[in-house]
Order: C-alpha cells, then structure tokens, then sequence
C-alpha cells in the first residue's frame, strides 16, 4: 500500500470516554430525522466488502454472523457491502441483480432486524462497475491479446506474423514509441474499461442501460425490506467515473459538470420512481477524486447541491480510491484501487505526512455540507473517538458519523461508549491489515482480534484455518 513519503507515525489516541449520562447526552447519540431519514442515533457503518458473498453472489451464512455481529452493536445505521446490480458472474460479489437473490437478502434483513433490536436501520450499497483484466504475461499479451493496427505496421515496417514476434522482445522504453497508451496500459496493468470508451457500444450505451438497472436492484432492495438503498457513486466505479472530471464523453454526459452529473441524476429519479414514498434513496460520492485532473470539491459542491435538489435523502461522503494513480499489479492480478496516493486518502493509515490518518475527510466535507441546506451528510474517514465524533457534529461539520474500520475493530463500539463503557474498546490502529486482505479479495477480519479465543465453542475459522472469522463477543 502507498503511503506518504513522510512516513510519520501516528499514534491513536481515544478517550476521555463519557460516562453513561454524557453518551445519553451527546448529539452523537440523539435521535436524527430528516425526511424519510430517521435514525435512533448518529451514527453509521458504512459499506464494507468482507469477501464472504457464495461465488454466484448469494448470501451465505457467514455473511449473515458478519452483519449480526455489526448489528448487535446497535449502530444508527448499518449499510451493506457493495452488491452488483447487473446479472453478470462477478466472482464472490454480492448481488442484486436478479430475483433468486432475494430469499438470501430477505434472511440478511431479518438477521439485522433481530440483532439489533430493530434499532439499525439497514440499507445496501449499489454498485455498478466497469471490466477489467488481470495484467497479462507479455507473451500472452503480444501473441494474443494486441490488435495489430496500421500504426504498428507503419512504426515496425514489418509483415504482421512478425509484429507481435518482434514486440515481444522489445523492452518497456522502447514499446513506448510503438504502443498507444492504452495498449501500453493493458500490457503494464491490465486492460480497463472506461466510461469514455463510447466505441464501444456497450459503454456507448451505460445512460440506457444503468438507470433500470439501478432501479430493478433498488426495488428488489424495498422487496426484500431493506430500508433503503446507497447508489456507490463514489471510488473507481462507473457511476464515480461519470462525475470525474477526466469524464469527456461527447454525448452530453461527459465534459461540463451539467453533463457529468446528468447520467446519476437520471438514475437517482428511475430509482425513486421504482420504490415506495417511504423508501429511503441516498448517495456515495467523493468530496475529492484526489487524482491528477480528477474532480475537486468545488466539483463536489455543485454534484452535491444537484443531489439535494433533487430530493436524495443523504449524501455520503468518502474521498479518492482511484485507478488512475493506483500500483502496477503482478502479473496475473487485477488492479486495485486503493494502492496508490487517492487509496491513501480513502482508507489511511497510521504512517502518514504531518496532517496524518484522522479526519481527512472533514474539511471537504464542512464545505459541501455548507452547500446542501438539509439533505443530511455523512463523514467516514479516521474517526474512532467519542470526542472527535461529537466535536465533529457539535460544529456542524456532518449530521452523522460513519466508523468503517473502527466498527470493524470493535463492533460494539456503539453500545460501550453507551453504556460508558468506552475503556472496554478495542480501538483501531489504522495499520490496514484488513484492507491488505480485501486487495487479495481474503476474508475481511481484524488484527485485534482474529487470532484470539480459536478455541471457543462454534468459532468459524477463515479458509486458512488461522483467523475467526467475527469479532468476539
Ligand atoms: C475492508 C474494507 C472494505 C470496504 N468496502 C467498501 C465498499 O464496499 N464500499 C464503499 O463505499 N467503501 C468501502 N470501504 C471504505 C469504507 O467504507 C470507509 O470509507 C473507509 O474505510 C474510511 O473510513 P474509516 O477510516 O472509518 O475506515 C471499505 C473499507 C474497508 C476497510
Ligand atoms: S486491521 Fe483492525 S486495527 Fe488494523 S486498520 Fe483494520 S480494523 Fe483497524
């Protein structure tokens, strides 16, 4: 993983706790309504892909013990990983995109009901995305993966049997002056589709395509009682690579900002149209792509202030977690969006630059806030601490708070510091060991506590058999 060439370590720190009246108290634990929104408490876990999905995509058992466990800790809201809306295999992704998903997302729902007390709201993360390769071996690449073009015949002045010959035994510095960028790209880290490759008629085609399907998933979400959904219109994914400002799509869905935000505008309102008045419809999007010529806040602002016009009942607000400046894969693995300095910005960790893990996210955030009137926002990044949190709400910078690792630490964070309790957390040290196993697509566990109590009656292990698969209780 990338980290800031400082390479200064940070030390978590957590607490003064509150006792039980100060967390009764505390804006962090009042109950927040805004239209359809309604939580008994401020605060949220966000999306989080454990790697437990069947390998067509359903729910498994261990998905179920996975949001119980975060449920039992009784946060105000709880969102389910990204769930794959299309119909297409998608390797252990959960999915969305087809009725026989709905006995096992049915099941999730009761589990979380049950857990919690009824207390957390529940809503799942949809997501669409866009092919890609594993990086290839050269050979395979030169002799059957390049399209030999003019350009090539031209540069190499050879017959086409002896092109991809010749090529091969050509190093990088020397491709360059022969290779487009593209097919340098595909060669160096995998062929990546983008939503500016509208020769393709398939890309062409997403402003058709992507609104029913968002809105068929968003319905299946309300069948299977769910309380409402979060269009990923955040990281790398295709909804995100619209709003990006490397967007330059010609059909009036790329360039200007009008034209970037069209294409989630429209599948914001196919979806509203597909659910119940009651049903709640919100976002995730980026506050900064944190990319060379990506979106800036300013960006955010104006995406953000076209969401809360059109009714989206929140906006949930990461930062970065691009392709575009992520690490080289090894041969025969795909790319991953959080290796490189926007990976950082998205999921930090403890060595850091002198602003460090904490908070990254929240200036953007007070700014966008400030551009959104009531729709409610939400800020993750870095947050681990009763105070922090109430800090954060106490000037107005979100509405709602989302603990992504931290609730991985210690899904019972909420339910401590409730009890003022807070002394009993396990507090995240931001060290991205899980993160490190979501890149190689391993079960998500945490270091603090994986390894501890193997022994006790009905623990599942991982596919190693050397980690419990859920925090203990
Ligand atoms: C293992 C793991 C999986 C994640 N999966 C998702 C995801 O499915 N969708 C999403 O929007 N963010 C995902 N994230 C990002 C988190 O929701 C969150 O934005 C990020 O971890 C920063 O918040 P934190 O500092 O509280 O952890 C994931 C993070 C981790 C650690
Ligand atoms: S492994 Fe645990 S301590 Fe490390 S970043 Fe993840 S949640 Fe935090």
């Amino acid at each position: 993983m990338w980290r800031p060439k400082q390479r200064i370590r940070h030390e978590v720190k957590a607490g003064p706790w509150p006792g039980e009246d100060e967390a009764r108290n505390s804006v962090l634990f009042s109950g927040f309504e805004s239209r359809r929104l309604k939580l008994n408490s401020r605060s949220w876990v966000p999306a989080m892909v454990p790697w437990r999905a069947s390998e067509d995509g359903f729910v498994t058992q261990d998905i179920l013990d996975w949001y119980e466990r975060f449920a039992e800790g009784r946060p105000g809201a709880l969102v389910v990983e990204a769930t794959g809306i299309r119909d297409v295999p998608s390797g252990p992704l959960l999915r969305i995109g087809h009725d026989r998903f709905l006995p096992g997302l049915r099941r999730l729902v009761d589990v979380v009901r049950r857990a919690s007390g009824g207390e957390t709201k529940l809503f799942i993360q949809l997501i669409d995305f866009l092919s890609i390769k594993r990086r290839p071996r050269r050979e395979d690449y030169f002799n059957r993966f390049l399209h030999i073009t003019d350009d090539h015949r031209e540069k190499l002045k050879l017959p086409d049997e002896d092109i991809r010959a010749r090529l091969l035994t050509l190093e990088d510095e020397a491709l360059e002056g022969i290779l487009s960028a593209r097919e340098l790209e595909a060669l160096q880290r995998g062929l990546r589709e983008r939503v500016t490759d509208t020769h393709l008629a398939h890309i062409a085609d997403l402003p058709r395509q992507l609104p029913p399907l968002f809105a068929q998933a968003a319905k299946r979400a309300e069948q299977a009682g769910f309380d409402g959904v979060e269009l990923h219109y955040a990281h790398a994914y295709t909804m995100a690579s619209f709003l990006s400002a490397l967007n330059t799509r010609a059909d009036g869905y790329g360039g200007s900002l009008e034209n970037r935000v069209r294409l989630p505008l429209e599948v914001f309102e196919a979806v509203r149209q597909q659910v119940s008045d009651g049903f709640v419809v919100g976002c995730r999007m980026l506050s900064e792509d944190c990319i060379a010529d990506g979106s800036s806040v300013d960006d955010a602002c104006y995406f953000a202030q076209c969401f809360a016009d059109t009714g989206m009942d929140f906006i949930s607000l990461s930062r970065g977690g691009k392709f575009e400046d992520a690490a080289q894969p090894k041969v025969g693995e795909a790319i991953y969006p959080y290796t490189g300095p926007s990976g950082y910005e998205c999921m930090p960790s403890y060595i850091s630059d002198e602003f460090g893990p904490f908070e990254r996210n929240r200036e953007p955030t007070a700014r966008i806030k400030s551009m959104v009137g009531k729709t409610p926002v939400i800020l993750a990044g870095g947050i681990h601490d009763f105070q922090q949190a109430e800090d954060i709400l106490q000037k107005g910078d979100a509405d709602i708070i989302a603990f992504a690792r931290q609730a991985l630490a210690d899904p019972d964070w909420f339910q401590k510091v409730r009890r003022g309790e807070g002394d009993k957390i396990r507090v995240c040290r931001y060290t991205n060991y899980c993160e490190a196993l979501d890149q190689k697509h391993k079960q998500v566990t945490c270091e603090l506590w994986d390894r501890e109590a193997l022994d006790e009656p009905g623990v599942k292990l991982s596919k190693d058999g050397k980690r419990r698969l859920i925090a203990p209780r």
